[in-house]
């Protein structure tokens, strides 16, 4: 909303939330997320054309389009328990819509949602007894946390879905009109509404199959001193591969892949194919044992026991430039680690305030270190969980000076220089790598 209000002055976007303290922070100095050059954009915008309130009401009865992005997470309890999309933040945003509505406005999916979710806002919406007409829109969001203000700016694509109908076709020419200002027209996708919301699983879906394949690849490379970067390297080349999403890592993370596959799979039960669902829920297998394997490698190597052992863990981001750590392997890991008693400390540049919260029932065998250097001294092992720049460029001499022997580096990201490591003296276990180890 943010990247629109700035790229669109001719628009005015209030933003409303029912947590009045992200909406303080967004109002603030300390925007409640962490995004490269999201702060520039807000301050642009802000107070010109970008408003954040908590009045939702309000909100509601002066706009003519809506984009609802409330939370849909995996649903707790009931039919579906852990597999389906909890839809009830959604419902309940829908029945506000109406309760606050004199006219007819344009209704926005932008909240990853199950296929068909749209025609069932639709009716709720239009069933309204006040002669309301209602468009929904499917209107995905593709934006990667950590490069969002530029996937925003520069889109692959748009996508717009809409019942095929004159009044559908209207509502989401109004909305490719609004990203026309800056995105060119070429790249705005118009569709059936069904298509929009089943492309955004299916994309989310390649994507982390793309990640477990590779790292089903990585597994066997450690078996057979193949090393993963040559064969990712290799196959990437192959126009019809491609070279992006083939780095292998301890897994992927974050609000999405998991809901979304997960989601994606319950879709396919609920239409009798078990196949396609089996097939999808695998990625997500894939990745919790990549998680569980990397643990295991460190186990192992530490003589069978970490317990009582100080390890650091470098990284607890589910990915390089946010704070998010939701489904972070990281958090796989050290609650791995933990219940193996071994004692963590972790350093984060921008995730500690969320591994706080995250690990908060568990703060007797945590520590919390802004410091990389500080976090590694007396550390028996280093535990790189996160891919951030500044990883690469620590001092590693001066972090193997003050670490318990024999020092262990466990790269979960492979981007450290892993020969220099070696060469000052510790072992050296990676994804996809035979280990360099010390006598
Ligand atoms: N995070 C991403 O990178 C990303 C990318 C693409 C799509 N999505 C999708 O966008 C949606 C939101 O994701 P998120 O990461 O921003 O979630 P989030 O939980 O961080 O934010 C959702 C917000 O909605 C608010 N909310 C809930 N009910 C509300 C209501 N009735 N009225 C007003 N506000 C309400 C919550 O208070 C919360 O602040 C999800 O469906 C997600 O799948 C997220």
């Amino acid at each position: 909303m943010a990247v629109i209000a700035d790229r669109c002055p001719h628009v005015r976007v209030t933003v409303t939330d029912i947590n009045p303290e992200r909406i303080r922070a967004w109002n603030s100095d300390r925007l409640p997320i962490f995004e490269p050059g999201l702060e520039d954009v807000v301050r642009r915008a802000r107070g010109r054309n970008l408003f954040f309130s908590t009045d939702v009401a309000a909100a509601i009865r002066s706009a003519d389009l809506i984009f609802v992005s409330v939370n849909t997470p995996t649903k707790t309890f009931g039919e579906g328990a852990g597999r389906a999309a909890d839809l009830q933040y959604w419902e309940k945003t829908a029945r506000e819509i109406l309760a606050n509505s004199d006219r007819g406005k344009i209704v926005v999916e932008k909240s990853t949602l199950p296929v068909r979710t749209a025609a069932a806002m639709a009716r709720i919406l239009n069933s309204n007894g006040k002669g309301l007409r209602f468009q929904v829109l499917s209107n995905p969001e593709f934006l990667a946390e950590g490069t969002a203000i530029r996937d925003l700016e520069h889109p692959d694509r748009v996508l717009i879905g809409s019942e095929e109908t004159p009044d559908g076709v209207r509502a989401r020419r109004v909305l490719a009109n609004l990203y026309a200002t800056w995105v060119p027209r070429d790249r705005i996708i118009e569709s059936n509404v069904w298509s929009a919301e089943l492309s955004k699983l299916a994309a989310n879906a390649f994507l982390a199959q793309r990640i477990s394949s590779i790292n089903t690849i990585s597994a066997l490379c450690e078996r057979t001193e193949a090393d993963i970067d040559e064969v990712a390297r290799a196959i990437g080349t192959d126009s019809r591969i491609g070279p992006r999403f083939l780095q292998a890592s301890v897994g992927f993370g974050g609000s999405c892949f998991k809901k979304d596959l997960l989601n994606l799979a319950y879709i396919a039960d609920s239409y009798g194919l078990t196949e396609v669902a089996r097939y999808w829920e695998s990625v997500v297998r894939i990745n919790e044992w990549q998680e569980a394997r990397f643990v295991q490698t460190m186990v192992a190597n530490m003589f069978n026991t970490v317990a009582g052992k100080r390890i650091a863990l470098l990284g607890f981001a589910f990915k390089a430039n946010t704070g998010d750590t939701r489904e972070s392997p990281a958090l796989a890991v050290a609650r791995a680690l933990i219940a193996e008693r071994a004692r963590l400390v972790i350093t984060d540049p921008q995730a500690l305030p969320n591994a706080r919260a995250d690990l908060a029932d568990a703060a007797e065998s945590v520590e919390f270190e802004d410091d990389p250097y500080a976090a590694a001294r007396g550390a028996h092992a280093l535990a790189l969980l996160t891919e951030w720049d500044a990883y690469r460029r620590l001092d590693y001499r001066r972090i193997f000076d003050g670490m318990a022997k024999p020092a262990f580096v466990f790269d979960g990201r492979n981007i450290l220089d892993h020969q220099a490591l070696y060469d000052i003296g510790f072992n050296v276990f990676s994804i996809g790598k035979m280990p360099m180890m010390r006598v």
